[in-house]
């Protein structure tokens, strides 16, 4: 009989590819997904990649009376991955009550729930954020947590906080925390990837976007800062990598190996990478020429942050395989297969 994991935010760039890894491993999937920053074709993606098609509900994690009608139609969910929650820093500093909202009753909701459902743990999605400018790099799992710098890095830290406190005043539930470092890439397959709405946040759908002539040019922030090359630095790490590491987690969480009822674990690659470098990189993959410009400082960026991935190698036993230049190339074939597709990705 395998095992059912929920998958919170399952449409979502990560949650989709996480769904993919636990099916490939034997898991029984229910996703759930508000739709609020994906879409469920996202679904239709993944049974073209596994040929199984998870159970889908249009949920919102924060609404508690149809979160526990879940647990009640899908009995005998033995873990959940929680990804769904906003993300966007830039907005999370517009509007810090929808990101408080969401992203803690969400959570609030599951903790809630999960006893009384008997689900074993929880796998959360968490963010290198929580570091804020690290004093020194490569960053482990020890180094401080600093005042975060958005609403958005405050949830995560606070999310971090509930999920320890709860767990330690008895609760029959584990967890295990992973903090990501900056996911980048799309599936192989080009069948799913990033799909960002509007205009992009993040640096490589910017870039793969701008390479595909739907940004006019990308804007470096910054080429002043205490760096190499004077871009910023960071860990960017594979989205399939990421997602084993989550299987990975559920594994160990679901046969107690787990050293403590909390674990917490870096996922990145341990090697940093500027801005100026991955385009670099991009142009190598692409063959093409990428229109940029330096401008000025984007407010709130860390400097230069990678990942000691030590604990995540030695303890969880996961490490990231995948190069830069073949993630960045997936980024690139997932960007010309959904512009060929449609219009839409014009916007
Ligand atoms: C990376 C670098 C920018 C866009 C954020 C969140 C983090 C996680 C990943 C959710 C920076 C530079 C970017 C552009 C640029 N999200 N850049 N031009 O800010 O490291 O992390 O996304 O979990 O929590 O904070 O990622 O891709 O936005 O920026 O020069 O158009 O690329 O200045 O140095 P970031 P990013």
């Amino acid at each position: 009989m395998s095992k059912k994991i929920l998958v919170t935010g399952g449409t979502g760039y990560i949650g989709s590819h996480t769904v993919v890894e636990l099916q490939q491993a034997g898991y029984e999937v229910v996703v759930i997904d508000n739709l609020s920053n994906s879409n469920a074709e996202v679904i239709e993606g993944i049974v073209k990649i596994t040929g199984i098609r998870p159970v889908f509900e249009e949920l919102d994690c924060v609404d508690f009376p149809a979160m526990r009608a879940l647990f009640e139609k899908y009995p005998g969910i033995d873990g959940v991955v929680h990804f769904a929650a906003s993300k966007a820093v830039g907005e999370s500093v517009q509007k810090p009550l929808l990101y408080y909202r969401n992203n803690l009753v969400s959570l609030l909701n599951l903790l809630e729930l999960m006893p009384q459902f008997h689900v074993k743990g929880i796998v959360f999605s968490s963010s290198c954020t929580v570091y804020g400018e690290p004093d020194n790099n490569p960053i482990d799992e020890s180094a401080p947590i600093k005042p975060a710098e958005s609403p958005y890095g405050n949830t995560k830290q606070i999310n971090e906080e509930i999920i320890r406190d709860f767990i330690y005043s008895g609760a029959p539930v584990k967890s295990i925390i992973l903090r990501y470092f900056n996911p980048i890439g799309a599936h192989p397959s080009a069948e799913i990837g990033e799909l960002p709405i509007g205009v992009p946040q993040n640096l490589v759908p910017y870039i793969t976007q701008t390479g595909m002539g739907i940004r006019e040019q990308l804007s470096v922030f910054g080429n002043d800062y205490n760096t190499p090359d004077g871009s910023c630095i960071r860990d960017f790490i594979n989205v399939v990598d990421l997602a084993k590491a989550h299987v990975t987690a559920i594994e160990r969480m679901l046969t107690d190996k787990v050293d403590e009822k909390v674990e917490i674990f870096n996922l990145g690659t341990g090697k940093g990478v500027s801005v100026l470098e991955l385009i670099d990189v991009f142009e190598k993959v692409s063959g093409k020429k990428l229109n940029y410009k330096i401008v000025g400082r984007r407010e709130g960026d860390i400097e230069q942050i990678w990942a000691n991935p030590d604990k995540a190698n030695n303890v969880l036993g996961w490490t990231a395989k995948e190069t830069i230049e073949n993630t960045v190339a997936s980024a690139w074939r997932w960007q010309q297969r959904i512009a060929s597709e449609s219009p839409h990705s014009r916007v």
